[in-house]
């Protein structure tokens, strides 16, 4: 490691809060799907800012469109109007279905906004449903709200406490999810493929339980399609695919394509509930992310980026299932498009690490689940380099060798 590399480590571990473990290695620039560290060694990244750099790294044209923002106007509240946020806000309106967005910076943030406005919603009719309905390996973020309907205790318990008027069900009992969600429920929020909670996608049978439920009690329905939507399944949003109609929906992650931007998505009736002043963001919905949010979604859904994820996700399921075959340590392949997790007999942090040392970025999530989340851009090529190095990596850890 040079000095410049220790020195960088040094200065954050003395000045930032220490909330991240972080790997051992510093960045400094990136191209595609690669990364380069401070001492000019390249990684194939299959994390992806954890499925935020949709479109790769230093993109030619998202820079080129931030750096003509910038050089325009970057940021004037939402004191005044803007050229862009209706423009977003209407293409996500075409994708979802759902006609009414408020725009924020992180995906706590738009868990936070359906929440609220899920009960603003039940307010403005004058009729108390506190109830939440959420479920075990959930994931929403990390602000109160968002805690309180994220399933980990080893996120929950170091602030309790949290809203206390949360349910949480197994994802694969929809017996007791119709008997959680009752006339005091407020909400229902799921991930219908869920992420940090170990790639664990929603059953056809879950899914219409939770339609079932919503509509026999009149429960809202909260899609969190944070990590798992806007194409990173193949399909615009892992929700539909399901058949599911949530009533409130959060984006995050993919949609600024690094640039931070996420928006909580309402249909009418809900968004009829709001009021003026009722909720707000100084940094909202800026010209810059509103720019680089264009971006992405004319590369997903213009020039088709959508497809090319679906078909080079499924070369990269192939290869998974393959390399599943080969090694017994791989107890199953869980996820659709370009989301994979390989759950493991045995703790997942020694093939990440093994990864790391040959040079590929994936990332361990629920302990045993080793989590692939490619830049949409990935080709077949770097699909298959992944691949081979991921099967050197499983190797390596299932001996216990150090590489
Ligand atoms: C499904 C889901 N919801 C919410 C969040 C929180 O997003 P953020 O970290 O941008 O606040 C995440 C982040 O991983 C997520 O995966």
């Amino acid at each position: 490691m040079t000095t410049a590399t220790t020195n960088v480590m040094a200065l954050e571990t003395e000045h930032v809060l220490q909330v991240y473990k972080r790997n051992p290695v510093v960045f400094e620039r990136g191209r595609g799907c690669r990364l380069f560290d401070g001492e000019g060694r390249g990684y194939l990244d299959l994390v992806s800012g954890v499925g935020v750099a949709a479109l790769g790294h230093a993109n030619p044209r998202l820079a080129a469109a931030i750096a003509d923002q910038a050089a325009t106007l970057i940021h004037t509240s939402n004191l005044y109007f803007h050229p862009l946020q209706g423009e977003v806000a209407t293409r996500l309106s075409d994708l979802s279905g759902l006609p009414r967005a408020f725009f924020c910076n992180s995906g706590a943030e738009a868990v936070e906004a359906c929440l609220k406005f899920a009960r603003r919603y039940w307010h403005a009719q004058n009729v108390s449903r506190p109830g939440l309905v959420a479920f075990d390996h959930s994931f929403h973020g990390r602000t109160i709200g968002a805690l309180s309907v994220t399933w980990d205790d080893h996120y929950r318990a170091p602030f309790a406490p949290l809203l206390s008027d949360v349910q949480f069900v197994s994802p694969n009992d929809p017996d007791a999810l119709l008997a959680a969600v009752t006339e005091s429920t407020g909400a229902v929020i799921l991930e219908p493929l869920q992420g940090e909670g170990g790639v664990r996608p929603f059953s056809q049978r879950m899914a219409d339980a939770v339609t079932e439920a919503c509509t026999r009690t009149g429960a809202l329905l909260i899609a969190d399609e944070i990590q798992c939507g806007l194409g990173r399944t193949g399909r615009p949003f892992y929700s539909s695919a399901l058949g599911l109609r949530p009533d409130l929906m959060a984006v995050g992650k993919a949609l600024g394509a690094g640039v931070p931007i996420a928006a909580a998505l309402f249909s009418e009736r809900v968004a009829k509930a709001a009021a003026f002043g009722d909720h707000g963001s100084t940094y909202g919905g800026n010209l810059l992310a509103c720019r680089a949010a264009l971006v992405f979604l004319e590369e997903l859904i213009d020039r088709d980026l959508i497809s090319h994820v679906a078909s080079v996700g499924a070369h990269l399921e192939r290869g998974l299932r393959a390399i599943a075959a080969r090694h017994a340590i791989v107890r199953e392949v869980r996820g659709a498009g370009l989301i994979w997790g390989l759950d493991l007999d045995r703790p997942a942090l020694p093939v990440v690490e093994a990864a790391l040392e040959l040079g590929l970025l994936v990332n361990r999530t629920s302990d045993t689940v080793v989590r692939l989340l490619p830049p949409f851009v990935i080709t077949e090529g770097e699909v298959d380099e992944a691949l081979a190095l991921l099967d050197r990596a499983i190797e390596k850890a299932a001996e216990g060798k150090a590489s």
